[in-house]
């Protein structure tokens, strides 16, 4: 599906972004392994984590919508069941990489997970590496790729330095953790805690502590999870998306409501303040080590912005928002320097790529590095055609790309949207009603 964007939509008012993607996957796996029903408010309803519904129905938890909400009725910790055939994660990097870690556990029992063409481009050995030194064994495609296959052991606890700042790795060896006497994770940048703070709220023993600059995250021995209900907030890397076409169109004012801030989430929004964007709302302190999913509206005003340069240690915290800054630069005095991102080459797409191929069509001045890009600003983009090539956040970037173009912007594969952002184009509309 096509889809044009044009300029001269004022866009005013507010709107809630939609449910936050990460904390829903880990809803979903972890309310699974809970033994007691779990409430999920606020669940996304968008393909991926739709996927993780059914993937946890697959191993035997039983899953209800009730309209905004999911109850869970799990399997309990060491009682997921093989379904026989493979269980499709569709394009669901984080489930893929998530679900193993409690799979890894379930002795005796093997489970294989497959997705679509992007998925089978993805690597599985950042987690099957450290599976394996806990016990499990993970037979993947060419020792690498999915199709894979998870044989279910007794495991036992390790420290592990993660060799990619990766949140999906780390929650797998934690989720993998708790069936250890005690087992560590060590990032030397920290990346994304939300499996930390979940596990915290259901009871499990987890300690997460400063050590060198880093983050250490230690779990153990749980037996049981005890998670009521969860409560999603809005997400912040689908807000970024508004929040962007808000700094960059012309005459926009707009309030989120309700939008995570966990502080190891927001660092797009220290970027673009850095950049001298006008966002104002009540972030997390970076470095908090707090169970609880702070939330609060974000108030963005249209304004001038300045070329920033973004290094490895920030990476992590604004890891998906990446592609929208190489957007923003296209727009600030000066040149916008990514670096330390090597990551963005195995997301849905190799974002350096696709990014730098894509607004390049679009008239941005733009060369990819080996581990990011760098633009120079020219105040402003041409507008053009550019091709989603099935990434959800290569679409929504193209979506604000036109909104805050000269000529506007036509996207190829609009409908890749629907992985994380199904209302995107209400939302839009909402506001430009406002
Ligand atoms: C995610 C972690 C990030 C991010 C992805 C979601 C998560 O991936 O890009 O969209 O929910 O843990 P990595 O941890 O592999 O960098």
């Amino acid at each position: 599906m096509n889809a044009r964007f044009a300029p001269g939509v004022r866009l005013r008012g507010r709107v809630a972004p939609p449910a936050d993607k990460s904390i829903s996957h880990r809803a979903a796996i972890i309310g699974a392994m809970a033994s007691g029903p779990v409430r999920v408010v606020n669940y996304l309803f968008a393909a991926d984590t739709l996927s993780t519904l059914d993937a946890v129905r697959r191993v035997g938890a039983l899953v209800e919508r009730h309209g905004d909400d999911v109850l869970i009725r799990g399997c309990g910790m060491r009682n997921a069941q093989p379904p026989g055939d493979p269980i499709d994660v569709g394009n669901a990097g984080t489930l893929m990489r998530l679900l193993p870690g409690w799979l890894a556990f379930q002795q005796g029992a093997s489970f294989t997970l497959d997705g679509d063409a992007s998925i089978r481009r993805r690597p599985v050995d950042r987690i099957a590496a450290p599976l394996a030194l806990m016990g499990a064994e993970v037979e993947a495609t060419g020792g690498r790729f999915p199709p894979f296959t998870v044989h279910g052991a007794g495991l036992h606890g390790i420290s592990y330095e993660l060799p990619v700042a990766s949140a999906q790795v780390k929650s797998c060896v934690l989720l993998a953790g708790l069936a250890t006497d005690a087992t560590t994770v060590v990032e030397a940048i920290p990346s994304r805690d939300h499996t930390e703070r979940m596990l915290a709220r259901g009871g499990a023993r987890v300690d997460r502590r400063q050590v060198n600059g880093g983050y250490a995250s230690t779990v153990g021995n749980a037996d049981e999870l005890a998670l009521e209900e969860i409560r999603v907030p809005g997400d912040l890397s689908s807000a970024a998306f508004l929040i962007a076409a808000g700094v960059l169109v012309p005459g926009a004012r707009m309030v989120l409501d309700g939008v995570g801030v966990n502080w190891t989430r927001t660092g797009f929004l220290r970027i673009l303040q850095r950049m001298g964007a006008i966002v104002v709302g009540e972030l997390e302190e970076p470095g908090a080590l707090n169970p609880a999913e702070p939330i609060c509206d974000l108030d963005i005003s249209y304004g001038p912005i300045a070329a920033t340069t973004v290094d490895a240690d920030e990476v992590p915290l604004a890891i998906d928002e990446l592609p929208l800054v190489a957007l923003l630069g296209c727009f600030a005095e000066g040149e916008t320097v990514v670096r330390g991102a090597a990551e963005l080459r195995v997301k849905e797409s190799d974002r350096i790529a696709t990014v730098v191929d894509g607004l390049r069509g679009l008239g941005a001045d733009i060369d990819a590095l080996e581990d990011g890009f760098a633009v120079r600003g020219r105040g402003g983009l041409r507008g053009g055609v550019i091709d989603a090539h099935g990434d959800h956040r290569l679409a929504l970037l193209g979506a604000v790309a036109g909104l805050a173009s000269e000529e506007g912007v036509e996207v190829v594969g609009m409908e890749a949207a629907a992985v994380s952002y199904p209302g995107f184009a209400d939302d839009i509309a909402t506001l430009a009603a406002g």
